[in-house]
């Protein structure tokens, strides 16, 4: 696994770098393969990523045709839900473009979890024959305690090894989350973390530079099998890092 980090001066530059980034690579994958398998992430910092990519002048590059949609993770809520990430995702790019229905792969989030989370994996497991799914591309985010995905310290989720996609139970959050498993993400081509803002710092440089605690720092999980692994940045998530990194 090969990891890079890149460090913006700002914000909305690292997400620009990213739009760029990412279309690059959907194109990459489409004339590779045919088609290029992009998994979301929820949160509030790649919102703008996706307004980007849904914006005109960059849509109109990419084959939408060709791309598919999946989440990384999901709320436990229907997706008209204010913290729906699916409604993030629709609202800022799939109502922008004309994406095929079939190439956006939903969580049924508005089901039993267990039952989404067994419902999603078998979508996955269509889309992916084999022993673990090859996404093209994996969006992260990391949380201020070091979670990414819905993979939070100390839960039940950490410990996953078989199963693509699970029902994780969040007692920090008194709820319910759905989320690729540490090994589902580790199987995929190219994992794109972005994070942003002085609140990352300490999770960044703990996640990067820190003991290897996993059970406290989910995304010391991530470790790509066979793929790149990058890290997009601002200098204010950037600041704990040893100097020279990026
Ligand atoms: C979610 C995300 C989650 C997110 C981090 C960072 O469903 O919320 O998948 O893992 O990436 O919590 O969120 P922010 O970008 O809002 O800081």
């Amino acid at each position: 696994m090969t990891q890079e980090i890149r460090i913006y001066p700002q914000a909305d530059i690292m997400q620009s770098a990213a739009i760029a980034f990412l279309t690059g690579e959907v194109l990459r994958s489409v004339a590779a393969r045919g088609r290029c398998s992009l998994v979301l992430s929820g949160g509030s910092t790649p919102e703008p990523v996706y307004a980007g990519l849904g914006d005109p002048s960059v849509a109109k590059n990419i084959p939408w045709e060709s791309v598919h949609f999946f989440w990384g993770d999901e709320r436990h809520v229907p997706p008209d839900h204010p913290e729906s990430n699916y409604r993030m995702v629709r609202d800022t790019l799939l109502a922008r473009v004309s994406i095929p229905e079939e190439n956006v792969h939903r969580v049924p989030a508005e089901m039993d979890p267990r039952m989404a989370a067994f419902r999603y994996e078998e979508d996955l497991r269509s889309f992916y024959p084999g022993d673990w799914p090859r996404f093209d591309i994996v969006l992260l985010g990391i949380g201020t305690d070091g979670h990414t995905a819905s993979l939070f310290p100390h839960t039940a989720g950490l410990q996953e090894e078989q199963r693509w996609f699970i029902a994780n139970q969040v007692s920090a959050l008194d709820a319910w989350r759905l989320t690729l498993s540490k090994n589902a993400i580790n199987a995929a081509r190219l994992t794109l973390v972005l994070a942003a803002g002085e609140a990352k710092s300490d999770a960044v440089a703990t996640a990067l530079e820190g003991p290897h605690q996993p059970e406290i720092t989910p995304i010391q999980l991530i470790s790509p099998e066979d793929g790149r692994m990058l890290w997009f940045l601002d200098q204010r998530a950037a600041a704990e890092l040893k100097k020279g990194r990026g």
